[in-house]
């Protein structure tokens, strides 16, 4: 089955006899990988208690829109924003007329208005109520408006009746909600991402540098989380926040990057499980060979200061080498003769795929929101068009799980 690892869903349950699969729901959805916070009409309520589903998703179940209790622990329009995916189920034959018309007149249908993530209902009513002209035109509306509709299916009905009209198995509902997603391909897979610039010492106040921003080794950071894979930004000094579910290490240095590096892959290398490593970060080529403990002065009649540079470590080359080898993905930034350059890079530091890019284009690359790429392997290259800086990233992590 495809997985739900690291997916967040709000699970909402209306009432119906149905509620008590709603318990074994639950227990599919984590069993998958996913965290799950439930939503209770005051209907459902009669049929199964909150504190059984609580129990079972190990979170607070979120019962009433105005209590003030649940607002400030978690407010319905940060419920809302948490979940990577809504999905009702049982959704009774009243809860489907009220999200047809935009109903908000309870916590489930307010959080249904505020959601921006897809929003999936699995019916359950009598077979009778099912076919009702009325409810069905309710389905079509629902459907055209981008509403996913899981099941119902046919068989005994709780009332007697056989007939179409039962919410699907929990499993089922289970597994189409995660290859809904699409994005199961790292899963179990440990990801490892330098991003950002690093800054490189002269004294205690001035450090050379570049102009990276980060976005794109964030962008990648969210695209892997959301492949299920586990991920550890090892972040150079950038003003981004963390993307949530993802580890953050904070460095300054290229030396520290090595350093923070070459632990966490070490700490890794004790698992079995497979490690990505992806080298974003524009690390300084060279240092100052001596950074002064003391400001530098300026000296009075002397219009020149020589600072002496060393060579940084390349931290992808040591990733490169490492035993076992990381599947391991470099980037390569250049201003003229870009494939030419990659695919010397890509030989030259024993990689797995170099993803090239032409900073000279002042629309795309450092600082932009946009990118174009090409990516390369040792047996193909695949060109991504001007896109913003997710959407590159999601066809990067697609790319990597097609050829690990
Ligand atoms: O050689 P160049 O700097 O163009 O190579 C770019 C690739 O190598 C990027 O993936 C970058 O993160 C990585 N790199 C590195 N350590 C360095 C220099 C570059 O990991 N010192």
């Amino acid at each position: 089955m495809q997985r739900l690892t690291n997916k967040r869903i709000v699970l909402g349950v209306t009432g119906g006899i149905a509620a008590y699969k709603s318990a074994e729901l639950i227990r599919r959805l984590i069993d998958a990988g996913a965290e799950v916070r439930v939503v209770m009409t005051k209907a459902a309520q009669e049929f199964i208690t909150p504190l059984t589903l609580q129990a079972l998703s190990g979170n607070p179940v979120h019962l009433a829109l105005l209590d003030t209790e649940a607002e400030a622990g978690m407010g319905h329009i940060e419920l809302a924003r948490w979940g990577d995916a809504l999905l009702i189920a049982p959704a009774s034959a009243d809860f489907i007329a009220r999200l047809t018309h935009g109903h908000g007149n309870d916590l489930l249908t307010t959080l249904c208005l505020a959601a921006r993530c897809p929003i999936h209902i699995a019916p359950a009513m009598n077979q009778g109520m099912w076919a009702s002209t009325a409810n069905q035109n309710n389905i079509q509306q629902l459907e055209t408006n981008g509403i996913h509709l899981i099941g119902p299916s046919s068989g005994y009905q709780a009332c007697g009746d056989i007939g179409l009209g039962r919410m699907s198995e929990p499993n089922d509902i289970a597994q189409i909600l995660a290859d809904s997603f699409l994005t199961g391909s790292l899963t179990g897979i440990r990801v490892v991402i330098t991003a950002g610039p690093t800054r490189e010492a002269i004294d205690p106040v001035r450090y050379i540098s570049n102009h990276s921003s980060g976005k794109m080794g964030f962008a990648l950071a969210e695209a892997a989380r959301d492949a299920g894979a586990n991920v550890t930004l090892i972040a150079g000094p950038v003003n981004l926040a963390t993307p949530g579910r993802v580890n953050r290490i904070n460095v300054i240095s290229a030396k520290d990057m090595l350093a923070a590096t070459t632990e966490l892959l070490d700490t890794l290398s004790l698992s079995k499980n497979p490690v990505i490593f992806i080298g974003t970060a524009a690390v300084a080529d060279y240092r100052p060979d001596t950074s002064a403990t003391q400001k530098i002065k300026k000296t009075q009649g002397n219009p020149n200061l020589t600072l002496q540079l060393i060579e940084n470590p390349d931290i992808i080359a040591a990733v490169a080498q490492r035993i076992p080898k990381p599947f391991t993905v470099g980037f390569a930034a250049e201003t003229q003769n870009v494939l030419d350059y990659a695919n010397d890079k890509i030989s030259r530091k024993n990689l797995d795929m170099i993803v090239a890019n032409d900073v000279s284009n002042k629309d795309i690359g450092f600082n932009s929101d946009l990118n174009a790429v090409t990516i390369i392997w040792p047996e193909g290259n695949k060109t991504i068009d001007i896109a913003s800086k997710p959407i590159i990233a999601s066809a990067i992590i697609q790319q990597i799980s097609l050829q690990l």
